[in-house]
């Protein structure tokens, strides 16, 4: 008798916690609604949202798991899922020094602030107010806490076979549209043009053949990449797109050879530096159309690699999101960026 009685008292326990279970699952919060920007059908692990499209333009970002296969991203630039952000990306240019644009709010624990600029330091104002401000950096700069060159070499699956190289008519291209008297890249330019026919395309020169740099450049031997300014591991699309996607000798003004070194093959490229003068760089240039075979040599490089070409902006977004999910919930701020980036 008593022993039943127990059992029913039991039995009325388990249902009534049951009860109170299923009702604490219906009363839990809806999921996030879906927003423009984030993947749809699945909840996202991480809310990284961008601050301002740089530049001010406007662009479509494709979901994180279809380009990278990062999942469980949601990119967002819905200022209203702040609270809610594992991450805020703020690009510095749109930023400058003027403190009054970050977010306003209380920053939520545990989210990171990402100062993101692929600008050189030469174009990166306001610096010295933001010490202490962000949690992460990301930049084409080694040591960044998330570091993004604007491309890199990565190996070839099958290595080996014979370079094939687009027919060559012409000698040297350059492609410039920010012309500035007093940037050492145009002072260079004037020096060499005088030993070397020099073809330059952009906005205040020859058109590019259908918009395409690749297509245009493709033809010559050579091509300047040179930077807007010196400065370590500042090398861009200018190398990367440029030059090599098309499949032309790279002339390098930037950072130091041994520096580009570190990205490329060191008999991939011509630093300006190579040469005591402009005249004779000129002068291998001419021995070099000359000689075929000392030519393809610098060719190499692509029986073993491809170039990756980063793709801005769903690059960075992407990183950030996957940098989100593998931190640990290590408290970090950047209190030396001015410092820092130089
Ligand atoms: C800084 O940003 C605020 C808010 O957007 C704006 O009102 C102000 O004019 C800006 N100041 C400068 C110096 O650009
Ligand atoms: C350039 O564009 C024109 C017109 O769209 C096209 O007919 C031509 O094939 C293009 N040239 C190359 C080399 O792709
Ligand atoms: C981010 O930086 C702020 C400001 O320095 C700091 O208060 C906060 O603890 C940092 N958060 C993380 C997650 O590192």
């Amino acid at each position: 008798m008593h022993r039943r009685l127990c059992r029913r008292l039991a039995l009325a326990i388990f249902v009534a916690i049951l009860l109170s279970l299923y009702r604490s699952v219906q009363e839990l919060p809806p999921v996030n609604p879906p927003h423009p920007l984030q993947n749809r059908g699945q909840v996202p692990a991480v809310t990284v949202l961008i601050w301002w499209y740089p530049f001010g333009r406007k662009t479509q970002v494709k979901d994180c798991d279809t380009l990278y296969n990062i999942k469980g991203c949601r990119l967002t630039t819905n200022r209203q899922l702040y609270p809610l952000s594992q991450a805020v990306v703020i690009h510095h240019r749109d930023l400058g020094g003027n403190v009054s644009q970050l977010p306003a709010e209380r920053r939520p624990a545990g989210q990171r602030w990402v100062w993101m600029n692929f600008e050189s330091p030469t174009h990166s104002s306001g610096l010295e107010v933001l010490n202490g401000v962000f949690n992460w950096t990301m930049s084409y700069k080694r040591g960044s806490d998330i570091f993004i060159p604007y491309g890199y070499l990565y190996p070839r699956k099958s290595t080996g076979g014979k370079v094939v190289l687009p027919s060559k008519s012409n000698l040297v291209a350059w492609v410039i549209s920010h012309w500035n008297e007093d940037h050492a890249r145009v002072k260079y330019y004037y020096q060499l043009s005088r030993h070397v026919d020099i073809h330059v395309y952009g906005k205040y020169h020859q058109q590019l053949q259908n918009d395409s740099i690749v297509l245009t450049i493709s033809p010559y031997k050579f091509y300047l990449a040179f930077e807007n300014s010196q400065h370590v591991d500042y090398i861009t699309e200018k190398l990367w797109r440029n030059a090599l996607m098309s499949s032309t000798v790279p002339i390098v003004l930037g950072p130091s050879r041994a520096n580009y070194e570190q990205y490329l093959p060191a008999d991939s490229f011509i630093h300006v530096d190579d040469f005591s003068t402009p005249k004779k760089l000129a002068q291998h240039m001419m021995f070099l159309d000359k000689s075929g075979r000392s030519y393809r040599k610098y060719f190499d490089w692509q029986k073993r690699y491809n170039v990756h070409l980063t793709k801005f902006w769903e690059e960075p977004y992407c990183k950030v999101c996957e940098a989100v999910k593998r931190a640990r919930a290590n408290y970090k701020f950047i209190s030396n960026l001015a410092s820092w980036f130089q």
